[in-house]
């Protein structure tokens, strides 16, 4: 008899249900009927706030419900995967062997769609349905196949995932955003079935920007400025700047966290060069004018606005009208994952 809590193969991807917690796949609970809620295309996995920064109410965290589109970039969910993610999709689809691929804080789909469009279903999980409307939105522009992505607000520190259910898991720029990183890693290991991956794109310092040193000085320096400046209008005004796991901004310290839990991992290459020029209008002045930084997700909208203009008149009157049009280049030289089995 097999025992309805084990996980179901060949069925699609299997989740805990909400009502009576056994192993089931969506939409509706094959043990007591259950049918789990779904918004816009999304199951409703938790019941958890999109952010909580209270930290009498356990762990914290820093959902991207008000950053949507600000954080991937203008037309980010009208536009193709840029060739690089598609080579770290293809990958990740190689290294766990077009199975089921767990995007934990998957956003708007960077990993999430290549890695579909490569053959892996995908389960898309984040704790803001603003993001995972636009992780739907560019699917649907990648002409991702039905069903190869299946979205889901859920809360990473309680992953609604039965043990041993996915072939591996991704799970990129999140762990900085929570108040214990570590575990929200325990619930991915748990969640993997023995020999599954987990996955995190390594921070690759190329070759290049050793040479280049310096080559976005006159940029860097503007930006920081813009930057410091915005938060100082806003301190004098009593606005803090919104907790985070700044170490977990390392990807050393990402890795030691790793490391405690699966033990030594190893680093796969991934052969690709690019180079890039943004200016400051496009890249940092429209993250930042929509309030697309972590850090900002807890000024309120009409102060922000008034802030941030203030800041870019100074600005206009200190550099010139255009003074956004200022460029940055980025290069790309070679990426990589590092790769922790289970
Ligand atoms: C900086 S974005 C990274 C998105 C994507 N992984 C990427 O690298 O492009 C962080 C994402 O983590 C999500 N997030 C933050 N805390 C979370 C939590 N406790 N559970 C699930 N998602 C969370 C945010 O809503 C946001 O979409
Ligand atoms: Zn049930």
């Amino acid at each position: 008899m097999p025992n309805p809590r084990d996980p179901v193969a060949g069925d699609g991807p299997v989740f805990c249900c909400l009502r009576c917690g056994d192993s089931t796949p969506l939409p509706r609970c094959r043990h007591c009927h259950h049918e789990f809620e779904s918004v816009d295309g999304i199951y409703q996995l938790t019941l958890d706030a999109d952010s909580n920064l209270d930290r009498r109410r356990g762990a914290t965290y820093i959902g991207y419900e008000r950053v949507g589109a600000y954080f991937h970039g203008r037309d980010w969910a009208e536009s193709a995967c840029d060739a690089g993610t598609m080579a770290l999709g293809a990958k990740m689809s190689e290294l766990t062997a077009a199975g089921t691929l767990l995007d934990v804080g998957c956003g708007g789909g960077r990993y999430a769609v290549p890695a579909a469009l490569h053959g892996c279903t995908v389960i898309g999980g984040d704790i803001s349905n603003g993001m995972l409307r636009l992780l739907l939105r560019k699917a649907a522009t990648n002409r991702v196949a039905p069903g190869r992505i299946v979205a889901c607000r859920l809360n990473a520190l309680s992953l609604p995932l039965p043990e041993a259910s996915v072939d591996g898991a991704t799970l990129n720029n999140v762990l900085h955003l929570v108040s214990e990183p570590e575990r929200v890693i325990s619930e991915v290991y748990r969640v993997l079935r023995p020999g599954g991956k987990l996955l995190t794109q390594v921070d690759v310092p190329t070759g290049d920007d050793r040479r280049n040193a310096g080559r976005n000085a006159e940029y860097d320096c503007r930006e920081v400025e813009f930057h410091n400046r915005y938060w100082e209008l806003l301190t004098e005004r009593g606005i803090p700047l919104a907790p985070r796991n700044r170490s977990f901004n390392r990807h050393s310290t990402r890795l030691a966290a790793f490391e405690a839990v699966f033990g030594p991992g190893v680093r796969v290459d991934v052969p690709f060069s690019d180079r890039q020029v943004q200016s400051m209008t496009d890249a940092f002045l429209y993250r930042m004018g929509g309030k697309g930084f972590s850090a900002q997700q807890t000024v309120p909208d009409d102060i922000h606005e008034a802030t941030f203009a203030r800041v870019v008149e100074e600005f206009r009157i200190k550099y010139g009208r255009d003074f956004g049009d200022l460029t940055c280049e980025i290069v790309t030289l070679g990426l990589a994952l590092h790769v922790f089995e289970k």
